[in-house]
């Protein structure tokens, strides 16, 4: 191995165990984590598409965009077929594998993979917060992962996107957890070329902080299918009908408040989604 693959491997598993997640689609934005572009400007001190966004300006926390991955488009597109099943991984790279985000198999981890086992403490598996570490899944096993969700604008420019064009239209509780995370697709209208958010907000375990992530994608429907409502409703306990992404924890922008202490606004009931296909958008 020369010097500089031992350095880039090193660089690599340092990562490895620091990261957190992203969804990694064929569509995404930042296909390469960063923007690999001239500019130099990055306006967040984290600038990796799967670092968390924390204490932002709206125009840097939405779609990620302070990470100038808009600047780095998608090498491909995200195709999902309209009522179906699909698998994603969350990891911190791409043609990531194994069980767990890490890479990991499930015989390589002990079980249950859970902080209150004591082989994953003797492990070194635990961070100074008290979730898992490698990588950091804000979460002690997967029943106290927080759940991540997809959105959706019928819109193909990202330039020209607000909030209020991003309907939520799947929740996958207990995740990221396992790598590959499985989405209940409902019956959504085709689109040749829309834009989706891959979204997770942490319940504790570290900082409170969120993930919103840019994807090119294009929804497949023989049967027509319906275009969801443009969603009025911002996300809160028994909110039903169509809503919109949850912004948090940023210097603006945000469309849910949230104070120490109070219960985190997780993509789960205690914000009005369902588990799986929002069937309520339309
Ligand atoms: C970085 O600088 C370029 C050139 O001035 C500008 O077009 C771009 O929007 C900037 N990016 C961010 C994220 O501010
Ligand atoms: C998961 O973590 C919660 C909270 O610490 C704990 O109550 C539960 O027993 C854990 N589950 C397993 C399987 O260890």
């Amino acid at each position: 191995m020369s010097f500089r693959a031992a350095a880039v491997f090193g660089l690599a598993t340092l990562q490895g165990v620091t990261a957190h997640l992203a969804a990694y689609t064929p569509g995404m934005y930042c296909p390469q984590n960063t923007y690999q572009g001239p500019l130099t400007n990055f306006s967040d001190p984290n600038h990796v598409i799967y670092d968390p966004l924390f204490n932002l300006e709206q125009d840097s926390w939405f779609l990620s965009k302070g990470r100038n991955c808009w600047l780095a488009p998608p090498t491909g597109v995200w195709e999902i077929q309209a009522n179906s099943v699909i698998q994603v991984p969350w990891a911190n790279g791409q043609n990531s594998k194994g069980y767990y985000a890490d890479g990991k198999e499930q015989n390589q981890r002990p079980q249950p993979f859970s902080v209150t086992n004591p082989a994953v403490v003797a492990a070194g598996l635990v961070s100074s917060s008290g979730g898992i570490n490698s990588p950091n899944l804000h979460a002690g096993n997967k029943s106290t992962a927080a759940g991540t969700a997809v959105a959706i604008a019928y819109k193909s420019n990202i330039y020209d996107v607000k909030m209020e064009d991003f309907v939520v239209f799947t929740t996958a509780p207990q995740t990221p957890f396992e790598r590959l995370v499985t989405y209940d697709i409902p019956n959504l209208k085709a689109c040749d070329e829309c834009l989706c958010a891959t979204v997770w907000i942490p319940n504790g375990y570290g900082q409170q902080n969120m993930y919103m992530a840019p994807h090119k994608c294009k929804i497949v429907n023989p049967s027509g299918g319906q275009q969801p409502k443009t969603p009025s409703l911002v996300p809160g306990p028994n909110v039903k009908g169509p809503k919109q992404m949850i912004a948090a924890f940023q210097a603006s922008g945000n469309n849910v408040q949230w104070k120490n202490g109070q219960q985190v606004p997780t993509y789960t009931s205690r914000m009005g989604f369902t588990a799986g296909a929002q069937t309520d958008i339309f």
